[in-house]
């Protein structure tokens, strides 16, 4: 008898945002800004920032607790991390390792998904999905690993608060979910993944020093450079709005699904108008998109996971509802991933 295939999905959920909330207002005092212009731009309200005493790791740490709490698992029932991240909490070594240890997790693999940029979640969940039925990783009863993936972002600490362009985009939050093999029904299965890369874009959204090419030194420390986030807005705009729908479109034709099969589309939230723009593209209509770009802003890799979390915390999503995911971020990547709850 053969036997019966392996449903793969999200066990646990979890999030965290740091407690100082700053409106757009406040930027006024920073740079020539305006909370008209920010809204009206971005759709952005306000974000939430991290204290001075802060630090990648207090964001990162009780996601991650709050996703094992809501999969019903203690830290040692881990069986591997993966951290998207563009802000680590040092230089070396990665996040992931920092996590495994003060998470209390057991001696397992972890690892960083470095500078992915936004769409480093998506990519993480996609690899993890694929490492839990990994023949030679599963554990003694072969029911598959449990992989923490988690996408956390300081944001606020890398960018120049004096560069009106970027700074007022981008805010800090952690989202985590734990991936594993699913009961026989419920929770969040994974029924397609898609992601790619144009590394051609490099630099038209990035950041050069500290890297080999131009290490930090005493002239970068004068002049800020460690902060200077390089970005063609409108580039980025019109490659975010193409990939994400093309990612999307791919995903689901993967999966054997139309569009109008989907009950919530969950898309990075960089700007209220590429969110629309991708809608739009896809045909679908805004009650069936979920949005939080207001509230937080830019986070990165935190955003999809964040946004995902909030939307079942508020009842958005029911059982049986198809989930669409997609994420667009630096290198450019971008990916998307469909979820049957
Ligand atoms: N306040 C006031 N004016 C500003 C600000 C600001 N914060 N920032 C730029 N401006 C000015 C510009 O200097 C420009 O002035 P000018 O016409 O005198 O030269 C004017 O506003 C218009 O600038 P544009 O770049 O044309 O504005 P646009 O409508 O393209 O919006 C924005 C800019 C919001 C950056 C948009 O291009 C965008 O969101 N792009 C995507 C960028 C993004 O999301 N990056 C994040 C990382 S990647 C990702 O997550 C997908």
């Amino acid at each position: 008898m053969s036997e019966k295939p392996r449903r793969v999905g999200l066990l646990g959920l979890g999030a965290h945002v740091p407690e100082r909330v700053m409106e757009n207002a406040e930027w006024s005092e920073w740079v020539d800004t305006s909370d008209e212009w920010i809204r009206e731009r971005t759709g952005i309200e306000r974000r939430r920032v991290i204290a001075d005493d802060e630090s990648t790791i207090d964001l990162a740490l009780p996601a991650a607790r709050r996703a094992l709490a809501d999969a019903g698992l203690e830290a040692g029932e881990v069986d591997e991390i993966v951290v998207a991240t563009d802000t680590p909490e040092v230089y070396l070594p990665d996040t992931a390792a920092i996590l495994q240890h003060r998470l209390g997790a057991g001696e397992v693999p972890s690892y960083d998904l470095g500078a992915s940029g936004c769409a480093g979640f998506l990519q993480a969940l996609s690899v993890a999905r694929s490492r839990v039925l990994d023949p030679d990783a599963a554990p003694g009863e072969n029911n598959g690993r449990r992989i923490l993936v988690v996408g956390v972002e300081a944001l606020t600490r890398l960018m120049d608060w004096t560069d009106r362009s970027t700074c007022v985009l981008f805010g800090d939050a952690a989202g985590a979910a734990v991936v594993g093999v699913l009961g026989d029904d419920g929770g969040g299965q994974i029924l397609a993944a898609t992601s790619g890369t144009d590394g051609s874009k490099a630099d038209i959204l990035g950041l050069e020093t500290g890297g080999t090419r131009r290490p930090f030194s005493l002239e970068a420390a004068e002049t800020g450079a460690q902060h200077d986030i390089v970005m063609n807005g409108r580039e980025v705009f019109r490659e975010a709005v193409r990939r994400m729908s093309d990612a999307s479109r791919r995903v689901l034709e993967t999966a054997g699904c139309t569009v109008e099969d989907v009950a919530l589309v969950v898309p990075h939230q960089a700007n209220l108008r590429i969110i629309n723009a991708v809608a739009a593209k896809l045909g679908v209509e805004t009650e069936r998109v979920y949005v939080n770009v207001q509230e937080y802003g830019n986070t990165g890799s935190a955003s999809v996971p964040l946004a995902l979390w909030e939307a079942r915390q508020k009842g958005r999503i029911a059982a049986g509802d198809l989930v669409l995911l997609t994420a667009f971020g630096a290198g450019f990547h971008w990916a998307a991933t469909l979820l049957r709850y």
